[in-house]
């Protein structure tokens, strides 16, 4: 499969995933104002998706900065950060991104600034096999909490298009399919933007995988019929305490798993541990157009005039989760020393 998100020769190329299930379109940008549309547009989403695509999009924008001054470079680089940073607020994956490139820029003080350019270039590209091979490592881990003949419930898509490629939570089930377990999936589709249907669904056909859409009020009652083994879902933000944010809707099934005794796995890259915030309250929740909600493809749906809510992510506390999948192993509770531990400050 092409990757969702590459950088090649000074220019960025993406799969518009708004014309996804019906095209697969690749579109090139070569500005980094028009890499910040992108994303608030949603042509790319998913977290790491977003943390490779917004490091890409500071290093392109350092290379129009026409300076030898390293301070000034520093102050206009800041500058494309700050659109890039504002672009949306939930996945911390977007922040560590541009930071990322911020950070290589600071360091090489001194070096000639075309030289910085190259550099910060290099770095963003390397980031992009970075995220290939982090999402592989994070899938082999995950697969060995997978049984031969286990169905899986997924929400949202955190899968190949949410990453470089292979995916997070749909990584997992890539890697116990190509261990040969036979796993069946329940996709949800995810209300109100239908990633879940339009995306999951849609990738996991592509590879052949067993894949069933249902409607997200679907997942309580079929895991009240004991036909869930296991949830896997990705995340946009975990803090030090292991609540989780992510697509909204995951709350519920996580609620559900708990009560019906389904093990309920967060998947998702060290990136997206946000160890500066304690807790899930202080998760800052994008809420996006009401147009989401009312319309579905450029179709309105619901009565003139009636108000509505369009939060895009909830958190779930950490009590209801079962695991946390990365690239450096799998963590079980209590999340506050374990995912300490993984990243090595235990
Ligand atoms: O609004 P989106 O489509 O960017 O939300 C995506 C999700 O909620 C994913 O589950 C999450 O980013 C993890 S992706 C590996």
């Amino acid at each position: 499969m092409i990757r969702t998100v590459d950088y090649l020769d000074g220019k960025v190329v993406l799969i518009d995933q708004n014309r996804l299930p019906h095209q697969l379109v690749t579109i090139e940008l070569f500005d980094y104002r028009e890499v910040a549309d992108a994303i608030k547009t949603m042509k790319v989403r998913g977290a790491p998706a977003l943390g490779v695509t917004a490091a890409i999009g500071v290093a392109l924008g350092a290379q129009e900065i026409e300076t030898a001054d390293h301070q000034e470079f520093m102050s206009k680089l800041e500058q494309v950060a700050s659109e890039i940073r504002a672009t949306r607020p939930t996945a911390v994956n977007l922040f560590w991104g541009v930071d990322r490139i911020l950070a290589a820029a600071r360091q090489a003080d001194g070096k000639p600034i075309e030289q910085i350019k190259e550099e910060l270039n290099e770095l963003a590209r390397s980031m992009v096999q970075e995220d290939e091979d982090t999402c592989r490592r994070l899938g082999r881990n995950g697969a060995e909490l997978l049984k031969d003949g286990d169905t899986v419930l997924t929400h949202c898509n955190a899968g190949g298009l949410a990453c470089v490629g292979y995916g997070t939570a749909l990584g997992v089930i890539r890697a116990a399919v190509e261990s040969g377990k036979r796993i069946r999936v329940f996709a949800d589709e995810t209300r109100p933007r239908l990633q879940g249907m339009k995306l999951t669904a849609w990738e996991l056909a592509q590879d052949g995988i067993d894949v069933t859409i249902i409607a997200d009020n679907m997942a309580a009652s079929l895991m009240r019929k004991g036909m869930i083994d296991a949830c896997v879902v990705g995340a946009d933000r975990i803090t030090a305490n292991g609540d989780t944010a992510n697509k909204i809707g995951t709350y519920s099934v996580a609620l559900a798993a708990k009560a019906h005794g389904v093990p309920f796995y967060v998947a998702a890259p060290m990136s997206t541990v946000d160890f500066q915030i304690a807790s899930g309250e202080e998760i800052p929740i994008e809420e996006r157009s009401s147009e989401e909600m009312t319309h579905v493809d450029g179709h309105r749906i619901a009565p003139e005039g009636v108000p509505v809510m369009n939060p895009s992510f909830d958190v779930t506390p950490a009590e209801y989760i079962s695991a946390i999948i990365t690239e450096k192993g799998v963590v079980r509770p209590t999340f506050e020393k374990t995912l300490k531990l993984l990243k090595g400050e235990g």
